[in-house]
């Protein structure tokens, strides 16, 4: 039975209504929330606090829930590096993710996603406005200065399932920590690569045993951490690079590295190399400080109203379909 044609006026008129409100909103990716009262574009809420924490009785958050700062960073349409969200417009990432020759503009990102085959009600996707890569990348060691902050053309709508990671205290004491990275990345040496998000629990490697495994030819710069867990071989690998390492202090989890490099991935004696995100937190702090966010096509039109629209026209589409 074909669909009924007295309303198209109107889902016509929501489409350009909502293409001019929401120019990055794509028809197969949800932009609203559950909970109305919690989008929130802005950066009121609580960094490094999964939703639910504690609250559940000898369970544990479910997968999609317990890593909501998890941002994949897609290029041409595939996974290529991982990263985290710090606020409503900015992302932290690996700076080798951009590499020279490669075009902004095909470069996309998702939150709100666990399984990278399956985007579901709570998954954004995210346009870049403008990538700022360290300026000391690649100048010191091959892949020194490996940090980028990634500002969207839009702002990330907060929910249970998306929310930002906290940055640490520049004199954080890292000894005894419990650390996890989480990530896309290859699960096997062949080459395999993962569509449901990996998380692992990585011991931190004192730099200076890390430097006699890495040996005198692949020297690491103070700004370099080390993890991995060598007894049960767990590394990071290919695909997980931009991703991050955080550690949980006082309930509250903190993003201490991202995942840069290191020799091979299931080799114990070599573990995973971060970028020590204190050390470049002045950095991070002054762009996300001083850059304006871009400008916004009417912005007055508050971010529920635009939801509460994405999700109007949803629910008109599928009726056309129907
Ligand atoms: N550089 C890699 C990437 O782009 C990540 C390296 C992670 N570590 C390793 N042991 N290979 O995904």
């Amino acid at each position: 039975m074909a669909a009924p044609t007295s309303g198209l006026g109107l889902p016509g008129y929501l489409l350009l209504l909502l293409l001019l409100t929401s120019p990055t909103w794509v028809t197969s990716v949800s932009r609203r929330h559950p909970k109305d009262q919690a989008n929130s574009p802005s950066s009121d809420v609580a960094c490094g606090q999964p939703v639910l924490q504690g609250k559940l009785l000898g369970g544990e958050l479910t997968r999609d829930r317990k890593w909501p700062w998890q941002v994949s960073v897609h290029y041409s349409g595939f996974h290529v590096c991982g990263g985290s969200i710090l606020n409503a417009y900015w992302v932290l990432t690996a700076a080798h993710c951009f590499a020279r020759g490669k075009k902004l503009q095909t470069f996309d990102m998702y939150v709100g996603i666990t399984n990278l085959e399956v985007a579901n009600r709570h998954t954004q996707w995210l346009e870049i406005n403008q990538v700022i890569i360290h300026p000391t990348f690649e100048m010191f060691h091959p892949v020194g200065g490996d940090v980028a902050l990634v500002q969207l053309k839009s702002p990330i709508v907060f929910s249970d399932f998306v929310l930002p990671i906290c940055l640490p205290p520049s004199n954080l004491n890292l000894h005894n920590m419990s650390c996890w990275t989480t990530g896309w990345g290859m699960i096997s040496p062949q080459g395999e690569t993962g569509k449901e998000l990996l998380e692992a629990q990585l011991p931190l490697i004192p730099k200076f045993q890390c430097q006699l495994l890495y040996g005198l030819t692949s020297y690491l710069l103070p700004e370099m951490l080390c993890a991995a867990d060598i007894k049960n071989m767990k590394n990071v690998c290919e695909g997980d690079s931009g991703g991050p390492l955080v550690c949980k202090l006082n309930e509250t989890w903190l993003q201490i590295g991202i995942v840069s490099w290191g020799r091979g991935c299931a080799q114990p004696l070599y573990p995973g190399v971060f970028a020590n995100v204190s050390y470049f937190l002045s950095w991070i702090r002054y762009y996300m400080e001083t850059v304006p966010n871009p400008p916004q096509i009417l912005p007055s039109l508050s971010s529920s109203l635009r939801n509460n629209l994405s999700t109007l026209l949803t629910i008109m589409g599928s009726l056309l379909v129907l």
